[in-house]
């Protein structure tokens, strides 16, 4: 049990996603408390930190792995600098909340969970989706049988347009190591008793072919089979024009659970063109409270308040590893045997 009530929190990577979650740790939590921020890129840090009434502003990460005031960090870099960076505020005592992807390989995944079990700090992954209200109480649902055995499982990301991003700048495979891999822990969370076995994945560039060449991919769809029998889909799209659409599905041999609603509320225009809702168009409006609540409860475990219920570095390297085999797949054009790719 920690005996203190108030966690020290830096964050380290001052970009879109780590801004909010800064403002998350500075004023939506009631028991931690933003210390200090950490990014490279000039200016960056300070800005962020100043907006949040945040004295402490570093270029260097490992600045904040060595300032003793830090109990904990949140990394929230590009996903290449995840690995080492997990692993340096491991070694350096730190608690760690890390975005996914935790790792881009089976290794990089290995040596983050090592890290942390060395040195005996917490390790939680940032799959939001797993305390979004409808996901949550989904889950409640298969665990209390409501919908008997599983049979088909769905998961779907259709992120918001118009797309602006240069395609050029996107790392290659981010469709599955950055997008889909929410739908990879998704399903693997609500088939939670279940392994997966085989997968397959078909992805082409359908928003922006004239990127194809490049390596660029922005539209997949994925079928994983479990060793329950069950069938899982998952897919995903870079620019879907009417909002942010984020949705899954369980149907079982009792019934079956449907979660999510790019709806952004209960509200129904009627005016001369009839009637409209208006729909979400950001992950950080339609996630707030599942952002929040999955750092609230890494804080609430480091602390000893509560029990940790993941995700952990174990979940993100069976997500990680679905993510690799579509890769696998989608080179080969073949299903992946799941045992080629690591042992879950
Ligand atoms: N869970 C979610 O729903 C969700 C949503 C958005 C992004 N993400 C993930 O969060 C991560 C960041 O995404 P983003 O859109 O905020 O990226 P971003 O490019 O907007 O920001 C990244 C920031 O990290 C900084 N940075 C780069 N190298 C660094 C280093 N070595 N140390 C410290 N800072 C460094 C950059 O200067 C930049 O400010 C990605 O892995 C992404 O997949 C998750």
């Amino acid at each position: 049990m920690n005996a203190k009530k108030t966690l020290n929190m830096a964050l380290v990577g001052a970009g879109r996603i780590g801004s909010f979650h800064a403002e998350t740790m500075a004023r939506r939590l009631y028991n931690a408390r933003l210390v200090a921020v950490a990014d490279p890129a000039p200016g960056a840090a300070r800005k962020l930190a100043d907006s949040l009434d945040c004295e402490v502003a570093y270029t260097d990460p490992a600045q904040a792995f060595s300032d003793p005031n830090v109990d904990a960090v949140l990394i929230a870099t590009p996903a290449r600098f995840h690995t080492p960076l997990a692993v340096s505020a491991a070694n350096a005592g730190k608690h760690v909340f890390c975005e996914k992807p935790m790792a881009l390989t089976i290794a990089e995944a290995e040596s983050v969970i090592d890290a942390a079990q060395r040195n005996g700090v917490h390790l939680q992954v940032g799959f939001n989706r797993r305390w979004d209200l409808a996901f949550a109480e989904g889950r409640d649902a298969i665990d209390a049988g409501k919908i008997g055995r599983p049979q088909l499982l769905r998961s779907l990301t259709r992120d918001p347009g118009p797309f602006n991003a240069d395609p050029l700048k996107i790392p290659n495979w981010t469709i599955f190591y950055e997008t889909l891999i929410h739908d990879f822990d998704t399903l693997l969370w609500l088939n939670a008793d279940a392994k997966p076995v085989e997968v397959y994945a078909v992805a082409d560039a359908l928003v922006r072919p004239d990127a194809k060449d490049s390596g660029h991919l922005d539209t997949a769809v994925v079928t994983i089979r479990f060793d329950n029998g069950a069938i899982a889909v998952a897919e995903a799209n870079f620019c879907a024009m009417y909002g942010y659409d984020i949705r899954g599905e369980v149907f079982g041999s009792g019934g079956m659970v449907s979660m999510g609603d790019v709806k952004k509320s209960s509200l129904r225009l009627l005016d001369k063109d009839g009637e409209s809702a208006d729909t979400w168009r950001m992950d950080t409006h339609h996630f707030v409270d599942a952002y929040t609540l999955q750092i609230q409860h890494f804080v609430d475990t480091v602390l000893g308040n509560t029990s940790f219920a993941g995700p952990s570095g174990r979940d993100a390297r069976a997500a990680l590893a679905i993510a690799l085999a579509c890769i696998e797949s989608v080179k080969s054009q073949k299903p992946v045997r799941l045992s080629d790719i690591a042992v879950l």
